[in-house]
C-alpha cells in the first residue's frame, strides 16, 4: 500500500514527475494519491521524496 504524508509533504513535484499514474499536485499545492497500481514506482518516488514523506509497504 502506497501512502503519502500530506502534512510532511512540501509540494517539490518529484513525485508526480516521476510517477504521474500515482502521484499528482493538488490544488493545495500538495502531492495526492490517485492510485494505488504502480508499486514499484512508487517505491523509487519514495527514495527520492526530499522529505520522505511517502511510505510503501
Ligand atoms: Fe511532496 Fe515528496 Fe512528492 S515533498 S510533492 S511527496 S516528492
Amino acid at each position: 500500500m502506497i501512502k503519502l504524508d500530506k502534512e510532511a509533504c512540501i509540494g517539490c513535484a518529484v513525485c508526480a514527475s516521476m510517477c504521474p499514474d500515482v502521484f499528482e499536485i493538488q490544488d493545495d499545492g500538495k502531492a495526492g494519491l490517485i492510485s494505488q497500481e504502480n508499486i514499484d514506482c512508487a517505491k523509487e518516488a519514495a527514495e527520492a521524496c526530499p522529505v520522505s514523506c511517502i511510505t510503501v509497504d
